[in-house]
């Protein structure tokens, strides 16, 4: 894949992605302000939460714990739900400083999201790959070595992708324990204000 078709197909949405993100939490916080419903804010940090538990509904569909709903659909939901979901974490945690704890899940929570748009953009990469092998091999038969570059450069986009949930399934597994913390310490100290 040349330079170009690689930042225009996948560095490109994932900043965009990225940037959109950002961009709406500051004008949802914005918006929030001029109304005077700051509190809300305060708040959304559970819908928030919640969408992003819901969105594992696709881990229970590839462990097939679950049955219902296509592989395929259930992630595009774990994407978006993150997505939103994470909106409203930001949202919810604003600009206000109070404890460590909230703090770290917040940075844990960011790391977690841009690592999960790197996978998204290595499986829209090996879907490509697979796609183009596919329409070749039906288009005109290849030679052994064309097939054996194939093979490889499949193989390598694969080996991308298992290398990188080794690095997205620790992160997810530390954002949960310190977001765990974070909500175990709300609920320790509340009404103690
Ligand atoms: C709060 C943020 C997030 C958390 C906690 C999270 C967590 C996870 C976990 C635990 C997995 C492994 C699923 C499994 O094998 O059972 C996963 C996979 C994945 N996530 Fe996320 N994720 C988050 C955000 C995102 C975002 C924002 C995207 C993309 C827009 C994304 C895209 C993916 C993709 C493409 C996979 C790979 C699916 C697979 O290998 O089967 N994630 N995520």
């Amino acid at each position: 894949m040349e330079v170009k078709s690689l930042l225009r197909q996948e560095v490109a949405p994932f900043f965009a992605q990225f940037a959109m993100l950002v961009a709406a939490a500051i004008v949802s916080d914005q918006v929030l302000h001029a109304l005077d419903l700051v509190w809300v804010g305060r708040y959304l940090g559970i819908p928030g939460t919640l969408l992003i538990v819901l969105s594992f509904l696709y881990s229970l569909r590839k462990r097939k714990m679950i049955t219902v709903g296509s592989p395929k659909a259930l992630l595009w939901l774990h994407e978006t739900l993150t997505w939103a979901g994470s909106l409203m974490v930001l949202v919810h945690a604003g600009i206000h400083f109070n404890a460590v704890l909230p703090w770290l899940a917040m940075i844990f929570m960011i790391i977690n999201v841009l690592s999960g748009m790197v996978g998204q953009r290595l499986l829209h990469r090996s879907r490509q790959h697979l796609k183009e092998k596919e329409e070749r091999y039906r288009s005109h038969g290849m030679s052994k070595e064309e097939v054996e570059r194939e093979v490889f450069w499949d193989s390598v986009t694969y080996d991308l992708m298992a290398k990188w949930r080794i690095v997205h399934f620790p992160i997810s597994f530390v954002f949960g324990v310190v977001t765990l913390g974070h909500i175990v310490s709300i609920f320790m100290f509340w009404g103690w204000k």
